[in-house]
């Protein structure tokens, strides 16, 4: 019996006999030799039979042999740098072959298919070798974080799916009939963390949110995994310092850990590699003063550059950057601004009214607050959410009356400042957000193995 190996192992087994058990991805033939593309989920390999190893009937059988039919094959294994295949550099020549089932008609063949169609074979298309490189990165990304957070000694905390309360607005509530009661799913574990900290320090949580956006966008889900970092005794410039440390561990640990994935995606590695802290930071009204020259000079018909001296793209018509002090910024704003930086930017100090009632005004000037987006780089936008939280009492409990919020469900969050309280930060990534930018992603739906949106639910 040869020993069963992956493909991902392959290196350690050149010269050796040994059995892969995956799945046929691709095949032609050539007079007396049937080229499969075995792939066995860690990779994919070049397999070759030559006739004249094989009885007639079983070399035949596999020149018809359908896409997707399981099989074990087993072959000396050859480094051959020439070879197509993931990671790529060896081959298999055959000795036998055991299919273990013939797949029917795959509906998923080379040709170019549309998207809803893909969309609905999702079960399916996850094999492609486009989904199957995007979906590992996504894994990496979500080790990477684990890692980082675990290695600085952040507690994991899980927070409560099933809540009582808003916490980023009411208007994208997922709401669940709870025992003749109301609950919401969660839209952030955030205001838990706030309790956490004062337990544990540092802590987060990650997992999946659910927020009920109703618009089509690249960007949004109603499902995404978010990871939500809460630290005790620090500000708003800590907190930045974190979070560019945070994503460039992350950027740096995907260019190391998939090569061979980047590679399948065509992703232009060099828009990557530079993707260290420190990130530039300008202010909420820095970045209008820019998004309004941008526009003035897109009307007077001046060139609007990128960082890197390419016309900005994906914005058509001026009128898409319209934007008054006090607005929040919407995905053209954020399209635009992106391109003038090689790295992701910090947006810092909104408006205090457009954003959520738990972040903390600065003293001098209440109606800006001591909040920071991060914006990602190519025209991505926003991957991080992140605030200073309102660390007193009686300024918490005027934003929430302002913000009609019902008062006796925040009862124990209002306590978190009656016992201790501390200045505290934290902020959230968004990982299909943060898989679209680093795997290069047109559209957010890919990022989730099996992502839910305003008009899908299946599979
Ligand atoms: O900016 P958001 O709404 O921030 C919060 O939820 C805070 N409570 C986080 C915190 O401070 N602990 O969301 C954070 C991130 C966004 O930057 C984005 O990456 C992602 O979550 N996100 C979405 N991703 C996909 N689809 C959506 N509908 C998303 N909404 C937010
Ligand atoms: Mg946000």
């Amino acid at each position: 019996m040869a020993t069963v190996t992956s493909i991902a192992d392959l290196g350690r087994h050149v010269g050796e006999v040994v059995t892969l058990q995956g799945w046929l991805y691709d095949k032609t033939h050539k007079g007396k030799l049937i080229f499969l593309q075995v792939r066995d989920g860690s990779g994919r390999c070049q397999c070759v039979m030559f006739k004249g190893d094989f009885d007639e009937a079983t070399f035949e059988a596999l020149k018809s042999l359908p896409q997707e039919s399981s099989l074990r094959v087993t072959g000396a294994v050859k480094a051959e740098p020439r070879a197509p295949g993931v990671p790529g550099g060896f081959e298999l020549a055959l000795q036998s072959v055991e299919v273990v089932q013939a797949a029917q008609d795959y509906p998923i063949t080379p040709k170019e298919h549309g998207v809803d169609f893909l969309m609905d074979q999702r079960h399916l298309w996850i094999r492609s070798s486009r989904q199957w490189a995007l979906l590992r990165i996504r894994a990496t990304i979500m080790r990477a974080i684990r890692g980082w957070l675990d290695g600085a000694g952040y507690i994991e905390m899980s927070t409560p799916v099933l809540t009582p309360a808003a916490a980023e607005g009411t208007s994208n509530l997922f709401e669940v009939d709870y025992f003749e009661d109301k609950a919401y799913l969660a839209q952030t574990g955030q205001l838990y963390n706030e309790a956490n900290i004062f337990a544990f320090g540092k802590v987060y949580c990650f997992g999946p949110t659910f927020r009920a956006e109703k618009s089509k966008t690249r960007r949004h889900l109603t499902e995404f995994w978010m990871v939500e970092p809460e630290i005790a005794y620090c500000d708003l410039d800590q907190l930045l310092e974190i979070e560019e440390q945070f994503v460039s561990y992350i950027v740096q640990t995907v260019l190391r850990e998939n090569v061979a994935e980047l590679k399948v995606l065509e992703r232009d590695v060099t828009k990557l590699e530079n993707i260290m802290a420190p990130f530039p930071r300008i202010s909420y009204d820095d970045a209008m003063a820019r998004l309004k020259q941008m526009q003035a000079d897109m009307r007077a018909g001046v060139p609007v550059l990128r960082h890197d001296g390419a016309p900005v793209q994906g914005i058509d018509d001026p009128a898409q950057l319209d934007i008054e002090w006090g607005m929040d910024f919407g995905s053209p704003h954020e399209t635009a601004l992106t391109q003038l930086y090689a790295k992701p930017v910090f947006i810092v100090g909104f408006p205090t009214a457009v954003k959520a009632f738990y972040m903390e005004p600065y003293p001098d000037r209440p109606e800006v607050c001591k909040s920071a987006d991060l914006l990602a780089p190519e025209g991505y936008g926003e991957i991080i959410g992140g605030s200073e939280r309102i660390s007193d009492h009686d300024v918490l409990l005027q934003r929430i009356r302002e913000q009609s919020l019902p008062e006796e469900n925040y009862r124990w969050y209002l306590d978190l400042r009656r016992f201790g309280s501390v200045p505290h930060s934290g902020f959230g990534l968004g990982v299909e957000r943060t898989v679209a930018w680093i795997c290069g992603l047109e559209h957010i739906r890919e990022a989730s193995p099996f992502p839910r949106m305003l008009n899908r639910m299946y599979p």
